[in-house]
């Protein structure tokens, strides 16, 4: 397939229906030019394959497969093999079904733990997203099957998802909101990206040229395709001059005239339409070129390896005296209806047609007895259930509750409108937790909850969303066959109000603004030093790490080098266990606001009991730089950085310093409304404003006697608050020498 020689025999009519899909999963064929049809599904922890006429909203059933843990869940594992396991079977899987490209990764940031599609998305933390990620997408299309990062960009709530704005600064934009984007582009070298339903600042992303071209094409260096969610458009058009490149589902009715005419009226060029088809056309190509029709695919091995992830993305958040892992012996009360039907995804797009979705309690078989405690899905206390469940825990040794948010909180389409469980949850684990000290919470859901009973529940398992497998996966965990390496993706606030955005969410009116700026998730609660159940990256294990030797090999370095790092990691318990090495950058001295510190670099490291390895990281500029509006431009500020190694955003355990040297310099324009302090913090101006207080055109009069104790202090604050134009009135320069310093300063 020449795409070159076949988009030349294209009409205008043809490339514009070609920008359009056939039906909901399927791009349109092109026969006379031997151009076929391809299928894209919904993804990503696990293949939604809908065979027959498609329908958008799950009427029509999908094929029956293996059902993984969503990413929420996956991103706590804080490790690249897991998505890369991932990546593998399902890209297996693809091809076994025929199908191009799975439709996901969802890298949207957890701005608010609200948003009713977290439990689709990896993280609070745009490094770890977009290190999962990328992970995850290379994975896939090794396999010969297209990645499709979504919802690009800034989709981070459902309420008005297909026409809100959600307005922020380019800095907050460019630090958080698009990093995981940029990471699964230029790492994971994504075949596609989805554009979201809501604009960025007022312009809808289908027709967003910003993201599209300058940002997508231009900056990134990318040729992947742009496909619009499910519904997008509204000026296709609008939408192709932008970068866009499909419109689905479209139809088979999609005759794409709105391309046409503005071809025709010399609105769109026809050479930004022939680049659209051009990266389509590549797509069905590498597909045609890349498929295996003999693939086969082993549901059974699925299975286990469905079993595997959900084990490695628990998060062991308390255990107190070491009340897990359950001994053998103790008589164990598993309370709960989770307990036998679990909760393992949420609903909407990527909901995976599961035949048997595998519970603890038949994972337990006799080993256990039961009491369903509580009715998922209704919000008051069952008396019988309850005094059921609290006479099943005063009889056993450890009473483990199954608890979590019931289907109907967590979806595509809506957002939670609180953080709470469901009242009948909390009073059975307040209940229970009373009559058995020897209480384990075992939390399933897609997204942080309040947690009332925190204090009484000497220990609490958080299995996430964790896929079909879950209920075996929660079993090997809480008998310490698997011992817990998860640390949490995402802070677990007290209270909702705690959470950054409390006062921007949802926003008003189909706008939302991201007041809260760079200050999402860990990077706000820890500035502000604020209490929170647990913190970004937290996660306990049956043994314990000993970091040693932090090694960096310079002191000093410009933002033009690297930095290479390692450190000693030990395993010093009795367990064989997984270290999750978090490293943190701390810029110490900066000018500008910064977080306290932001992970930069992660790597799982399996250790043996008594087992040593040491860990290596290399850091360049970005992992100190800002955005720096003024340059548009990452921005390193030159000064001293601290590296720190740490077990979570709380719990650093090692730290050195370097010495950055930015080499960028910042174009500073000098107006006569420039103060005296900004121009000391520029090279140029501090020479020159030095010279003028030296020859005193700038020593103010002496006034501090008259004007009280800490007037020494108060008179530096006004001098360095004074603009330039002032200096006139003050009679310290005449309009003339005013005009000639402004201009030898911007010379
Ligand atoms: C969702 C996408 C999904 C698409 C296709 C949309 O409503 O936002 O994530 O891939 O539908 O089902």
């Amino acid at each position: 397939m020449n795409v070159q020689e076949i988009m030349q025999q294209m009409t205008l009519e043809e490339k514009a229906a070609f920008c359009s899909g056939y039906d909901f999963w399927h791009t349109k064929a092109i026969e006379r030019l031997g151009v076929p049809a391809v299928m894209m599904c919904d993804g990503p922890h696990g293949l939604r394959k809908q065979e027959g006429v498609g329908d958008h909203l799950g009427i029509n059933k999908s094929i029956e497969t293996v059902c993984y843990p969503t990413a929420a869940a996956l991103a706590s594992s804080f490790d690249r093999d897991v998505m890369r396991k991932l990546g593998e079977a399902l890209g297996q899987e693809c091809q076994a079904e025929n199908v191009a490209m799975l439709l996901g990764p969802g890298l949207n940031i957890k701005r608010s733990p609200l948003c009713g599609r977290n439990f689709e998305y990896f993280s609070e933390d745009p490094y770890l997203a977009g290190e999962m990620g990328a992970a995850y997408v290379q994975a896939l299309q090794g396999q010969g099957i297209a990645a499709c990062a979504k919802h690009f960009a800034c989709n981070n709530q459902e309420t008005l998802r297909m026409s809100g704005s959600s307005n922020l600064d380019e800095r907050t934009l460019r630090e958080i909101y698009l990093p995981a984007f940029e990471a699964v582009v230029k790492k994971g070298r994504t075949r596609s990206l989805m554009c979201a339903y809501n604009a960025v600042n007022g312009t809808f992303c289908s027709e967003n040229k910003m993201l599209l071209t300058d940002i997508l094409r231009d900056e990134w260096q990318s040729d992947a395709f742009v496909v619009t969610d499910w519904g997008a458009i509204k000026d296709q058009a609008k939408g192709v001059a932008a970068g866009l490149d499909l419109e689905m589902p479209g139809g088979p009715n999609a005759t794409g005239e709105e391309i046409v005419e503005a071809v025709k009226a010399g609105t769109l060029s026809e050479a930004d339409l022939d680049k659209t088809v051009l990266r389509l056309l590549q797509f069905v190509k590498d597909s045609v070129e890349q498929r295996r029709p003999d693939a086969k695919i082993d549901r059974e091995a699925c299975r286990h390896l469905a079993r595997e992830l959900a084990g490695e993305c628990a998060v062991l958040m308390k255990n107190e005296g070491g009340l897990l892992p359950l001994k053998e012996h103790q008589k164990v009360a598993f309370i709960g209806e989770f307990a036998d039907k679990p909760r393992y995804q949420g609903a909407g797009s990527s909901h995976i047609n599961v035949p048997h979705a595998v519970s603890a309690l038949e994972t337990a078989g006799g080993a256990v007895v039961y009491a369903r405690g509580y009715d998922a899905h209704s919000d008051t206390t069952d008396d019988a259930l309850l005094k059921e469940a609290v006479a099943a825990a005063k009889n056993a040794d450890v009473a483990v509750i199954f608890a979590g948010l019931p289907d109907a909180f967590e979806t595509e389409g809506a957002d939670r409108d609180h953080m709470r469980l469901p009242d009948n949850q909390n009073e059975l684990i307040a209940a229970v937790a009373a009559a058995n000290t020897n209480t384990v919470v075992v939390l399933h859901g897609g997204s942080p909850v309040e947690l009332p009973w925190l204090n009484q529940a000497p220990a609490v398992l958080c299995m996430y969303l964790g896929g079909e497998q879950v209920g075996a996966a929660t079993v090997d965990l809480l008998y310490g066959k698997v011992n817990p390496s998860g640390h949490l993706a995402e802070t677990w606030p007290i209270r909702l109000q705690d959470n950054p955005s409390y006062l921007n969410f949802p926003g008003e009116e189909g706008v939302v603004t991201y007041a809260e700026g760079i200050f999402v998730g860990y990077r706000y609660y820890d500035k502000k030093e604020m209490p929170v159940n647990f913190c970004f990256g937290h996660g306990l294990s049956y043994t314990r790490f000993e970091y040693a030797n932090l090694t960096l090999d310079k002191d000093s370095l410009t933002d033009q080098d690297t930095l290479a790092v390692s450190v000693d990691v030990k395993n010093t318990g009795s367990a064989a266990g997984k270290a999750a090495v978090q490293l943190y950058v701390r810029d110490k001295d900066s000018t500008v606001r910064r977080p306290i510190r932001e992970l930069r670099a992660f790597e799982k490291v399996t250790l043996q009991p008594g087992e040593s390895k040491t860990v290596f990281f290399t850091l360049d500029k970005r992992a100190f730089a800002y955005w720096e509006p003024k340059c548009h431009d990452f921005f390193v500020e030159s000064g001293e950085f601290i590296i720190e190694i740490g077990e979570s955003s709380r719990d650093i355990r090692l730290s050195r310093a370097v010495q950055v040297e930015g080499t960028i310099e910042l174009p500073f324009t000098v107006t006569v409304n420039t103060t005296i302090g900004q121009l000391l913090k520029h090279p140029k101006g501090k020479e020159i404003i030095g010279n003028m207080m030296r020859s005193s055109a700038l020593s103010h009069v002496d006034q501090t006697d008259s004007m009280g104790e800490g007037s020494e202090r108060m008179m530096q604050g006004m001098m360095m608050g004074i603009q330039l134009g002032a200096l006139v009135s003050y009679g310290r320069l005449n309009r003339k020498q005013l005009k000639d310093l402004i201009a030898t300063l911007n010379a």
